[in-house]
């Protein structure tokens, strides 16, 4: 069991690398394990705590890896285990943590099981592993009315080995992921043990992919909701927050408990990707005995309005509070639109997560998107608690809008019959040199994904020594957070400023730092003995927070 000291997720700052875009070392225009291995000075300098990697197993790559077929190797296109183990290695050397994504809800249809399942007739110990079903009007209908989250219903059916038309198999993605039946337990040991594989190769820690989804009501029943996570209230969806994946949270905090070492700061970590309504809901997956964390996705989805803002960091706090559970902060990732461009519609487009935009949306304005989200970051990183980064967002970099749609990837786009985007636009590979082919993600030109003109100009190496960069600003907020424990801190809402100020003092054992972001129109003046730590404008004004500034004050 862990020991009484530190333990480090509660304040940690994890930065998500997305494997397929953050640098290609064979110039094939897909990143991959030794290219993140060189790089990974880049973050120790930037001053984050751990690095999450999204998946990189053996994978069809229908869903950026989210398609697993087998979860013990890695896919050719980015290594091996042992590129693998030296990532690690040198993460560690770094003083960087290590966590991976895993995929329990599904996966991909190229798995051994899967590929079982379907050379074995209905009712087979084979097909259990999985939701197959007969299906309705005599089988030519899907046996209820789900829908998949990438649009089109959420069965498809199978070819019976004798070649007629058989059963249907549930997907809640793309058809290529068919659902395990976590009633199963032979589905409960074998990811158990595929957890045990990589703690034994180091790992400090997992995602867990769509964290709310592996139990099924009962008999799954049709459902009238929209099934709109962002809408209604996940527990009354019969896919998502059944009651059942609390048991199976239990047993896996049981077993990264015991990798943890007595006496020594080396918890292994689990946290919830779990798109759950309300914030009530969700605080059960991080009590005691549960996971170590979940993302806060209502923060994200917050307006940069000063009522929402405030409402939403209270209700994040008291909920996790109330299980004792550190509450997790997150602006950016690879399913939602880049917070540089959402916060650029005047209007915020408000719920926006994976229709994408196109070149023919109304366009974001670029420069009030990343004025404010360098305010949102410098409040995010200020905030008590676990703050997650998506790569990139500290080079300010926009949501690629206007891709050409023929290079679209994101099974959405075909899926949705081409109305809905998806997600590539937050995907594009990393510009890490202005002058050099494909901004130095890659040896040569090639890139997976077009990356856009304006990147060359937001390069790493154009912002490293710019004391006015995005990139300066994120290892600033990340310096004095460390230095002032912040992340350990209470918050306190501060009385006396304008209705469109988020005022508050954070307070740890080591300082207290006063937090003042001006969401309104007009300039704030501050007292003559303000002590301005930093600001997330640049230049700032002197004596003023400008609308959409924020500024740190020792208190
Ligand atoms: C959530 C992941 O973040 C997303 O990228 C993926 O498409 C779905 N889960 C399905 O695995």
């Amino acid at each position: 069991m862990a020991g009484p000291g530190r333990q480090w997720w509660r304040d940690a700052v994890i930065y998500q690398v997305y494997p397929r875009s953050w640098a290609d070392s064979d110039g094939d225009g897909i990143g991959d394990l030794p290219g993140i291995t060189e790089r990974l000075p880049h973050l120790a300098g930037l001053g984050v705590d751990a690095v999450w990697l999204s998946p990189f197993y053996t994978s069809p790559q229908r869903d950026g890896g989210y398609d697993v077929a087998d979860y013990r190797d890695v896919d050719p296109l980015f290594g091996d285990l042992a590129a693998f183990d030296a990532l690690v290695a040198r993460a560690h050397g770094l003083g960087l943590r290590v966590i991976v994504d895993i995929v329990p809800n599904h996966s991909s249809d190229a798995h051994p099981w899967f590929r079982a399942a379907l050379a074995s007739p209905p009712g087979s110990p084979e097909r259990a592993r999985y939701l197959f079903r007969d299906g309705s009007d005599e089988g030519r209908l899907p046996p209820n009315n789900w829908t998949s989250m990438f649009g089109g219903p959420a069965w498809t059916r199978v070819t019976e080995p004798d070649g007629t038309p058989g059963q249907w198999y549930l997907h809640m993605f793309d058809t290529s992921q068919p659902d395990f039946d976590w009633t199963n337990p032979e589905v409960r040991d074998e990811l158990e043990d595929v957890l045990r594989f990589w703690l034994d190769r180091g790992v400090d820690g997992f995602r867990i992919d769509v964290a709310h989804g592996l139990v099924k009501f009962e008999d799954l029943p049709d459902t009238d909701l929209t099934l709109d996570a962002n809408v209604d209230a996940t527990a009354l969806a019969p896919m998502w927050d059944q009651p059942g994946v609390h048991e199976i949270y239990r047993s896996w905090r049981r077993l990264a408990d015991s990798y943890a070492v007595e006496g020594e700061d080396a918890d292994r970590i689990l946290c919830a990707e779990a798109w759950v309504l309300p914030a009530q809901a969700l605080a059960q997956y991080v009590r005691a005995d549960e996971l170590h964390q979940s993302f806060n996705f209502e923060y994200l989805m917050t307006p940069w309005l000063p009522d929402e803002q405030r409402a939403s960091i209270t209700r994040s706090l008291a909920q996790a509070g109330a299980v004792g559970a550190p509450q997790t902060w997150v602006l950016s990732n690879h399913d939602v639109v880049r917070h540089a461009t959402r916060l650029g519609y005047p209007q915020h487009p408000g719920l926006q997560r994976i229709a994408g935009i196109g070149a023919d949306d109304p366009q974001p304005d670029p420069v009030l998107g990343l004025r404010r989200a360098r305010a949102a970051t410098a409040v995010m990183l200020a905030l008590p608690g676990s703050a997650y980064l998506f790569q990139g967002e500290e080079l300010g970099l926009p949501e690629a809008t206007r891709l050409p749609d023929e290079s679209r990837q994101d099974p959405t786009w075909e899926r949705s019959g081409h109305t809905q985007r998806g997600r590539d636009g937050c995907r594009v590979p990393m510009p890490w040199e202005g002058d050099a082919p494909s901004y130095g993600f890659g040896p040569g030109e090639r890139s997976w994904l077009p990356q856009p003109a304006e990147f060359g100009a937001l390069a790493v190496d154009r912002q490293r020594d710019d004391p006015g960069s995005t990139l300066s600003l994120y290892r600033a907020l990340l310096a004095v957070r460390r230095t002032h424990r912040l992340g350990l801190g209470h918050l306190t809402w501060l009385d006396g400023h304008p209705e469109d100020v988020l005022a508050f003092e954070v307070t740890s054992e080591d300082a207290s730092v006063t937090v003042l972001a001006n969401l309104g129109t007009d300039p704030l003046t501050l007292p003559d003995s303000a002590d301005v730590l930093l600001t997330s404008a640049f230049p700032g004004t002197a004596g003023h927070v400008g609308p959409d500034e924020t500024v740190w004050l020792r208190s």
